[in-house]
């Protein structure tokens, strides 16, 4: 296909590519033009620029620039191995715990560069929280599974503040009412459903600014997703979320914003309705109408 060597794109593929961010004054040079659609937005919660990502020598993340609005849902989507994952784990560090991996570029929660040398990644990882593919509570009761957070980060003063977390974070995972008879059961024995809301539960409790998930959904049975995604929904008035999934009509369902990745690169963002009816760039079109992937 006439693929210059490193990027997987063929220049002739992109689009003009939105200016918003050149207005705005917040990003400007070629790896703005890389990106086809809207790939910054007003006011963003997260900001990354030029972000790059290796293990060892394979260039698993191409210069990535993207905004991450804030108490807005962001999907991304793009075929297996493209590095959803690992752009996800850029956000809040993951990546460190890496063997052999290696972060370029800027990634800034509000005003802080999440990876400057003062930065402490215990509390970003709680401000930045992640939920996983696989349910994954602590071999420990319902009640223990969230208090963890709160107890290690000194939330609260005394018992009756950590029973008031507790309870608040399972109820806004929407788990509550499941739960509250036993909280002193382990949290292992939930259904896979009730400990995926569990794990959200886990991550509120800390009370993150984010929260990243990471196909939450792919382990549950139908019933349950239409539960996290639902929750999903809810959450975005006081958290802003990331998710990565397979499934385009859960892109579709839950999320206000959608990015396209395609081998390391982000082909497009846009408003989520966009992306799905009228992509711009050819990549994107061919994987959403499963002409690729
Ligand atoms: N820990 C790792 N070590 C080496 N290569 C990795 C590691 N994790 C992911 N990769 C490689 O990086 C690329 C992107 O992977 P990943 O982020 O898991 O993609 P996705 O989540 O989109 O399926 C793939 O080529 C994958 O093989
Ligand atoms: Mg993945």
């Amino acid at each position: 296909m006439g693929m210059p060597a490193g990027t997987g794109l063929d220049p002739d593929d992109d689009v003009a590519v939105v200016d918003q961010g050149f207005r705005a004054g917040m990003s400007s040079g070629p790896e703005a033009r890389k990106t086809a659609g809207e790939p910054f937005t007003e006011n963003p919660r997260m900001k990354c620029r030029k972000v790059n990502v290796f293990y060892g020598d394979k260039h698993a993340i191409i210069d990535v620039s993207i905004d991450i609005g804030r108490n807005q849902v962001l999907s991304m989507i793009g075929p297996s191995g493209c590095g959803k994952s690992t752009f996800l784990r850029c956000l809040n560090r993951m990546n460190d715990t890496i063997e052999g991996c290696r972060v370029t570029g800027t990634i800034k929660l509000d005003e802080m560069d999440i990876y400057g040398r003062e930065v402490d990644v215990v509390p970003l990882r709680a401000q930045i929280g992640m939920v996983f593919q696989k349910p994954n509570p602590f071999p420990k009761s319902v009640f223990d599974n969230v208090a963890y957070g709160p107890k290690i980060h000194g939330l609260a003063r005394n018992r009756s503040e950590l029973e008031e977390i507790v309870e608040t974070s399972l109820r806004r995972a929407g788990l509550w009412k499941e739960v509250k008879d036993r909280l002193s059961q382990p949290g292992t024995g939930l259904s896979g459903g009730q400990q995926q809301r569990l794990c959200i539960a886990r991550a509120i409790a800390v009370t993150p600014e984010v929260i990243l998930m990471d196909e939450p959904c792919s382990a549950l049975d139908p019933i349950a997703t239409a539960k996290i995604e639902d929750l999903i929904d809810e959450l975005r008035e006081r958290f802003t979320i990331v998710i990565v999934t397979h499934s385009m009509q859960q892109a579709s369902r839950v999320s206000q914003r959608t990015a396209y990745f395609h081998l390391g690169n982000l082909i497009e963002v846009g408003p989520t309705e966009f992306v799905f009816t009228t992509p711009r760039h050819r990549l994107t079109e061919d994987y959403i109408t499963g002409r690729f992937g």
